[in-house]
């Protein structure tokens, strides 16, 4: 199997490593292994070249069977010019439609909320359309009358196969089905949400589906984390979410993700939730644990199950043993994280 690798930006090069020295830990425990194929695309090619990746980038992509990719972003190039020329197209070229983000509590990692220790929740965030559409424009720049425009797009189709996922997931879970809204407002895009997600839910009596407006739902969260199960979500408020359930577990340093086209027609995307944390970049001290568990969830789409729980097995007992980075409140460097990892994989 091969794995395109794009570390991208900031900590994404710190982290990637990391991770695959983990993941190839956990391969090798069962005579496994991947290769990895590295493409030094992202923002140091956009400055050399005006672009994130080559023309032919997606078709280069399309020929792997994942790719795991760290983050993309620098202060100095507009966060527009990094994300649609790289993220952004991967994700919708690849109909990567389902973007699942589980947030669990990590032992010995305190949760910053009372109850924040029980969350274990699944994010399902629509991924290829709703707030993230391409339609849209800036005119009459540095102008009195100066306007930015964005159209919201959201197909039956599109919620749909989201919902439908959701509903999946639920019923091998808890069976709850939490769906975030904003049906109240004037916009006209949510009462559709509801109706088609409703109709999702329907099918499957077993889930016991509940819509929640997503400002009360963001302070619920935090109130009582432990209530959810599953949540689905669209593009934008799944990305607000998700952050904000990260936190609540700990560090959005340790949130995974997997851009899944469940078809399997196209190489899913796996990355952790979080950026490229310019704050921090070059010092080493980044947590890669959302990397490592992004890991675990590609092992697990690839079929390497076994492989995938020893590795999320073994990052939650390095986490529990006190082998933290300064944001989990540890003293422990990237590499130290990953190479505690790597030998509790090897005994
Ligand atoms: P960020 O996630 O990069 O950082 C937010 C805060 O969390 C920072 O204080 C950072 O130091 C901390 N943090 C993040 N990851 C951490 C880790 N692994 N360990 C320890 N601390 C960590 O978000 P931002 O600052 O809003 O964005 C920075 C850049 O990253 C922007 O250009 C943004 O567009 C981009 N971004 C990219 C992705 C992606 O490629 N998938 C995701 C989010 C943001
Ligand atoms: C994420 C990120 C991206 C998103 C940005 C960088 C475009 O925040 O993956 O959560 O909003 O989807
Ligand atoms: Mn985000």
């Amino acid at each position: 199997m091969s794995i395109a690798v794009l570390a991208g930006d900031g900590i994404g090069k710190e982290v990637v490593p990391a991770a695959i020295a983990c993941v190839d830990a956990a391969l090798a425990r069962h005579g496994s292994r991947v290769d990895w194929v590295d493409y030094d695309w992202g923002s140091d090619l956009y400055l050399k070249t005006g672009r994130m990746m080559p023309v032919d980038g997606i078709e280069t992509l399309a020929r792997h069977e994942a790719i795991f990719l760290g983050a993309v972003g620098l202060p100095e190039i507009p966060d527009t010019e990094t994300l649609w020329g790289l993220l952004i197209p991967i994700r919708r070229e690849f109909r990567q439609y389902i973007n699942l983000r589980p947030i669990r509590a990590l032992d010995g990692v305190p949760s910053p909320v009372a109850g924040g220790d029980d969350i274990d929740v699944v994010l399902v965030r629509e991924n290829n359309e709703g707030e993230y559409s391409e339609i849209g424009g800036r005119s009459y720049r540095g102008r009195p009358e100066e306007e930015a425009i964005q159209v919201n797009v959201f197909t039956r189709h599109g919620i749909e196969r989201v919902a439908r996922y959701a509903v999946g997931l639920a019923e091998s879970r808890g069976g709850r089905l939490t769906s975030a809204t904003k049906s109240n407002g004037i916009i006209h895009t949510m009462p559709f949400w509801d109706e088609v997600v409703a109709e999702a839910a329907a099918a499957a009596p077993g889930v016991a589906l509940e819509s929640i407006l997503i400002d009360a739902l963001a302070a619920r969260l935090v109130l009582d984390p432990g209530r959810f199960d599953v949540i689905v979500a669209s593009n934008l408020f799944g990305d607000i979410l998700s952050d904000l359930a990260g936190a609540i577990a700990g560090s959005i340093g340790v949130a995974p993700s997997a851009n899944l086209n469940p078809e399997r027609q196209f190489p899913s995307l796996f990355e952790p939730v979080h950026g490229s944390a310019p704050d921090i970049a070059g010092r080493g001290v980044a947590n890669p644990i959302g990397a490592i568990w992004t890991g675990a969830l590609m092992l697990d789409h690839l079929g390497h199950t076994a492989a995938a729980d020893d590795l999320t097995t073994a990052f939650r007992a390095v986490t529990k043993a006190g082998v933290r980075t300064a944001d989990l409140g540890g003293t422990a460097t990237t590499d130290q994280v990953s190479a505690a990892i790597v030998a509790e994989l090897a005994r």
